[in-house]
């Protein structure tokens, strides 16, 4: 002790593995004490304390007396063995009130009894680390058989829940048996959480009486371990699987018909170039694969349709054609929705697709060739309707966006430079691939798109002419 301070003692050891506990008293001391000669140490290990109370001499010793870390035993014979003053301070956070102090000068042997038996605490010395070893061992063996059980559960309820349509293409299988690959971890993940939170909320809950706190767990190196290689397996391995789905995906057969698929504000369009025809629906033979190529006039559609699974984007851009396969496996009647935000009649941008047998295309792709005809007016119509002229121009003479086409040919346009000229085949021509050339006063340039130069076959547009011509 220290007469000339207001504090009793100079060197103050704090031994506890708890950095909370040290931390706290060592605050604690110091706006009590506010001595400025007090030196405290805080250590953690046994051999750390043993080393402290030879060398450094402490007179306060505050042992936490909770610390399983720190052996009682040998404590004792540490504090006895010495010759320099020294008093410790057992404290519990578990029980209040135990604290004890005893003075190394005037420690009898029964109080060093107490001090290892104190009766408060006798159920957590000797007997206690095995029951728990076999209890804990218990638990772990419910807990399995829980998840198991909670896991095949929630697995067969995900797995009968109609959340996906029918399955309608090849590219479909590999896709439904990743996504039930993922059901069955969704079910595992779910369980692992919930069976322990649920279980520990039940069986180790507080009981009445019971005042200690829980014990204090200083990380755990093969747990931790094992929680990182693990997940990192499985997604390593989830990563393979899909690498090898996408890849099926895209399996190519040489002999796929391909159909030119074109987006627009609000319409999808299909081409078949094979056999010259344009049309508002797609119509695909079953069994056969259909290889998509895809463009956008405007802005980004998305071509979905929910039962063939896959999915792809198409981009405004000649050097932007994205490709899709897809092997219909079912007949029926499906439809195709854009799956990207495009504007105002985004949600109504809709086709039908309809899968059907190789005779019933070949006879939908005569029908659709015997509508066409052979007369160039009839072809110029179908074109127009095709390629959405008919949305700015009407053919009755009423006003729209753009000029009608009725009594069109053969009129005298002053142009918004002054200039006049005689609607004829050159005339309508250059409107239709270079529309900005010549625009009609009246109507404002850059309307009229610029892409039906390269979107619109020269021959189809010769005989949109000969249509507009038909117009008298
Ligand atoms: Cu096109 Cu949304």
């Amino acid at each position: 002790m220290n007469p000339e301070t207001n504090a009793p003692y100079q060197r103050v050891l704090i031994a506890s593995a708890n950095p909370l506990f040290g931390q706290g008293l060592e605050k604690m001391i110091q706006r009590q004490w506010k001595n400025p000669q007090l030196e405290i140490r805080r250590v953690a290990s046994n051999e750390a304390v043993l080393s402290e109370m030879q060398n450094w001499l402490p007179d306060l010793i505050i042992l936490d007396y909770d610390d399983k870390a720190i052996s009682r035993a040998e404590f004792l014979q540490e504090f006895v063995a010495g010759d320099q003053p020294m008093q410790v301070m057992l404290v519990s956070l578990k029980s209040s009130g135990a604290v004890v102090v005893y003075d190394r000068r005037t420690l009898t042997p029964a109080q060093a009894e107490d001090w290892l038996n104190l009766p408060k605490f006798s159920q957590t010395t000797s007997e206690y680390p095995p029951k728990q070893r076999r209890s804990s061992m218990k638990h772990f063996v419910i807990v399995g058989v829980l998840i198991a059980a909670f896991t095949a559960l929630i697995y067969f309820l995900l797995s009968n829940i109609p959340l996906l349509p029918i399955a309608a293409s090849a590219q479909a299988q590999p896709i439904d048996q990743l996504f039930n690959l993922h059901f069955f971890m969704i079910s595992l993940l779910f369980s692992l959480i919930v069976v322990f939170l649920g279980y520990s909320l039940v069986v180790f809950r507080h009981k009445p009486g019971e005042e200690e706190d829980g014990a204090y767990i200083k990380g755990n190196n093969p747990l931790e371990i094992i929680w990182t290689v693990i997940p990192l397996g499985i997604v390593i391995y989830f990563a393979y699987l899909g690498s090898v789905s996408l890849a099926e995906t895209r399996r190519a057969d040489p002999q796929a018909l391909e159909i030119k698929v074109v987006a627009g504000q609000w319409f999808w369009r299909f081409e078949y170039p094979d056999y010259g025809i344009v049309s508002n629906t797609m119509v695909m033979p079953v069994n056969k694969q259909a290889l998509l190529k895809l463009t956008s006039l405007d802005v980004i559609h998305s071509f979905w349709v929910p039962e063939f699974r896959v999915k792809q984007d198409t981009l405004p851009g000649e050097n932007l054609v994205r490709e899709l396969r897809l092997t219909p496996t079912e007949l029926g009647e499906f439809k195709v929705r854009c799956a990207e935000m495009c504007g105002t009649s985004h949600a109504y941008m809709e086709s039908p697709v309809r899968v059907v047998t190789q005779a019933e295309f070949d006879q939908w792709v005569q029908d659709q060739l015997a509508a066409i005809g052979t007369d160039p007016v009839a072809r110029g119509e179908v074109w127009a309707r095709n390629n959405g002229c008919l949305s700015c121009h009407s053919v009755d003479g009423s006003p729209n966006v753009g000029p009608t086409w009725k009594g069109l040919y053969g009129l005298t346009h002053e142009l918004t430079d002054g200039s006049v000229v005689t609607v004829d085949d050159e005339y309508l021509l250059t409107a239709i691939v270079n529309p900005n050339a010549q625009v009609p006063k009246g109507f404002a340039p850059g309307v009229m798109p610029q892409i039906y130069k390269d979107t619109i076959p020269e021959q189809q547009i010769l005989e949109i002419i000969e249509y507009i011509k038909s117009l008298k």
